[in-house]
């Protein structure tokens, strides 16, 4: 099949038969905006300016026949049946970012660290520069089942992946894999990296990390990362999760506190005693910052856990341009 072009503003880039807009642009080193990869979450939505493009499986719900028809498209979605120029979503702007990569790592470590709650290490043969906070896309071993999950370490580190991975019953990815046959020594693809969920460079004031159980792994990165370049900056995280079962990371993150005075770490438990709140973690950020006008706000966590979020920092009146946000995807 024939091979055409994307190209947004004055760079073209190759677009294979069966590869995504989206895949094309970040292979050749364009920032397009996205964030789930899979036509739900509408970050990617671009306007068509000449060429064809294919929706393949964009959902009605994200894109709409009435959108379509006034040119829209998902880039994460949407393959190119022509030379097709496209311009990305309104306001934002195309910069130079870390090109997407296939790499292949071993696993080089699997530990329990919470109820139902795994951390896998994985060593990459080669490097893979990317931005405290994005995720990358691993190949279960055996399938063509890919699942995505976020960065716990900081950019620092580029040829480690850790990743905080909870258990859900029935999946290929969890049950098959990460809770059932994975060994240290396994070879895993890995495609990387994705995500506009980033450490904010460009802010300096005080920050404030809301995670919802494995939610707590890019905060991880991004705390890390904040804390290389600003030792004293001003940061807190709020990990909100059930029981004290569910938390993980504590004592590393009280070292941390130790380390650098500006570093708060709040555990929230929603239905037992024990950690330093009880209730959710949205709630305890309310009771506790009187106004976060000067904060620079990042969620993670479930659909309802970021959307509660995100309204308990407008309710404290944070700015919506520096709230960063990333919701947990379903698969298993
Ligand atoms: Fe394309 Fe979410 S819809 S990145």
């Amino acid at each position: 099949m024939t091979q055409h072009t994307v190209t947004v503003g004055t760079t073209t880039v190759p677009c294979g038969p069966d590869q995504t807009v989206l895949d094309a642009l970040l292979r050749g080193g364009v920032w397009m905006p996205n964030s789930c990869n899979q036509g739900t979450c509408g970050t990617c939505k671009i306007r068509v300016r000449s060429g064809s493009v294919e929706h393949n499986a964009s959902p009605e719900d994200t894109l709409p026949q009435t959108e379509r028809a006034d040119g829209f498209a998902l880039a994460c979605q949407a393959t190119v049946c022509a030379d097709t120029v496209v311009e990305p979503p309104a306001g934002e702007q195309t910069t130079a970012t870390h090109v997407l990569r296939d790499l292949v790592a071993t696993v080089t470590e699997v530990r329990d660290i919470a109820r139902d709650t795994r951390r896998v290490l994985l060593t990459l043969d080669a490097p893979l520069e990317f931005s405290a906070g994005q995720y990358v896309e691993v190949t279960v071993p055996g399938t063509d089942v890919r699942r995505q999950y976020s960065l716990a370490n900081p950019p620092s580190e580029p040829k480690l992946l850790e990743l905080h991975i909870r258990r859900r019953p029935g999946g290929v990815a969890s049950d098959g894999w990460i809770f059932g046959a994975v060994s240290v020594g396994d070879r895993v693809d890995v495609t990387g990296p994705f995500g506009d969920f980033t450490f904010d460079a460009e802010s300096t004031g005080p920050m404030v990390l809301l995670a919802g159980g494995t939610g707590l792994a890019p905060m991880k990165s991004i705390v890390r990362h904040a804390l290389a370049l600003d030792p004293h900056r001003a940061i807190t995280v709020y990990h909100g999760v059930r029981t004290a079962e569910d938390l993980y990371d504590v004592a590393l993150l009280r070292e941390w506190e130790g380390q650098h005075p500006g570093l708060r770490l709040v555990t929230c438990l929603s239905r037992a005693t024990g950690g330093d709140r009880e209730g959710y973690a949205t709630d305890a950020f309310v009771e506790d910052v009187a106004s976060a006008k000067e904060y620079t706000g990042y969620i993670c966590g479930s659909e309802a856990f970021v959307d509660s979020a995100v309204k308990a920092f407008k309710r404290r009146r944070m700015s919506p341009r520096q709230i960063r946000r990333e919701k947990f995807t379903s698969a298993v």
